[in-house]
């Protein structure tokens, strides 16, 4: 062990020292994944990250800083600085490394939330059905709490639900930027975001399109705690609407352009009917863009797939290949002009209602 009081190492113990693990011990790795997510939730709860500064601190100020104890936060910090979160100085002190600085709530690229939201109680209730869901494959929630995922999180599970929130706000806050960038709206004079959760995406597009007008629609609860540019005395509110509702029940919006982000992942039912809904509410020669994760071109595979099997196991989905996305918004009757990578991680597939 590296402490202050004992010899030093001369590389710090993780960082580099260890030759690759033989399939053997990797193998025994792999199975004990689940001890680095608990690990990574612990530091995430616990708020290490943003106790500690640019300079390396002892493990004593730093559990005096989070109200824990010093020596099973040595343990839980040796654990996750195996993995690059935090390095262990050679005098024993914990220096931030460049995934560690994300898990801070206020680094402007922040995974602190989406931590969490990997990590979320009712993962660990849904992970030992995973067996069951690849028989069946349903998904286990329903059977776990006896209701839809996304009910059960906003009736069930309001903490959840705000973690989940947080969490979308990040990355939506993120890619939102990159959607407004790559879309181009002009002759176009209102959009409608479907699913479109707190309403990043929508409030992009308006600072882009001064003249567009914009529709958020997304279940009561989230629309509630809209971006604040989009509610009453927002600087976007007098060009927004904002719709509470269900979109594979209804779609009461009128747009010349729809916005389909991240939702299209659920049972195949829901995807049907939501787009015929979309294609309802448009009509004719309406534009629908269709924003997702594929699990043929990704630059992540293990994150990837470990969405498509959390999918499985929440709402009984699925992240989709290329052709899996093609093959549904063709059978909903969509015609596709475009498919173009938004980032490395999403794809928009442009289409149209046909005449
Ligand atoms: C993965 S998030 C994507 C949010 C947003 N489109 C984005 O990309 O940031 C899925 C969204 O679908 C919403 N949602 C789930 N079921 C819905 C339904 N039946 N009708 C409308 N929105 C729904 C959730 O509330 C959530 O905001």
């Amino acid at each position: 062990m590296t402490t202050a009081h004992s010899p030093k190492l001369s590389t710090p113990p993780g960082q580099g020292t260890q030759p690759s693990p033989p399939p053997s011990m990797r193998l025994r790795e792999l199975a004990f994944g689940a001890a680095c997510a608990a690990a990574l939730r612990a530091v995430a709860r616990l708020g290490v990250a943003d106790a500690l500064g640019e300079q390396p601190l002892p493990v004593a100020d730093l559990a005096a800083a989070v109200k824990a104890e010093p020596k099973p936060l040595r343990r839980l910090l040796r654990a996750v600085s195996c993995y690059g979160v935090f390095a262990e100085q050679e005098d024993g002190t914990f220096a931030h490394t460049e995934m560690s600085r994300l898990l801070r709530e206020d680094d402007p690229h922040s995974l602190r939330y989406i931590t969490l939201w990997c990590t979320e109680a009712w993962t660990w209730d849904a992970w030992p059905k995973l067996d069951e869901a690849v028989r069946t494959g349903r998904n286990v929630v329903e059977e776990l709490y006896g209701k839809e995922f996304f009910v059960y999180l906003n009736e069930d599970a309001p903490e959840s639900a705000d973690v989940f929130n947080r969490a979308m706000t990040t990355s939506s806050r993120q890619s939102a930027q990159e959607v407004a960038a790559l879309l181009d709206l002009s002759g176009a004079s209102s959009v409608a975001d479907i699913g479109g959760g707190q309403g990043h995406v929508v409030a992009s597009l308006l600072e882009k399109y001064p003249d567009m007008r914009g529709t958020l629609l997304d279940l009561p609860r989230v629309v509630e705690n809209a971006d604040p540019r989009l509610l009453p005395g927002g600087a976007l509110a007098d060009r927004v609407r904002i719709v509470p509702g269900d979109c594979r029940e209804d779609i009461p919006v009128t747009a010349d352009v729809y916005i389909i982000k991240n939702i299209l992942e659920w049972d195949d039912e829901s995807t049907a009917r939501c787009l015929r809904n979309v294609i309802e509410a448009g009509g004719p020669k309406a534009r629908v863009v269709v924003i997702e994760n594929l699990v043929d071109d990704t630059p992540s595979m293990r994150f990837s797939t470990a969405m498509d099997l959390l999918l499985l196991l929440n709402v009984g989905g699925a992240k989709h290949t290329t052709r899996s996305m093609e093959e549904r918004l063709t059978a909903a009757g969509l015609v596709i002009d475009e498919i173009s990578p938004v980032n490395p991680y999403l794809h928009a597939f442009d289409c149209t209602v046909p005449a």
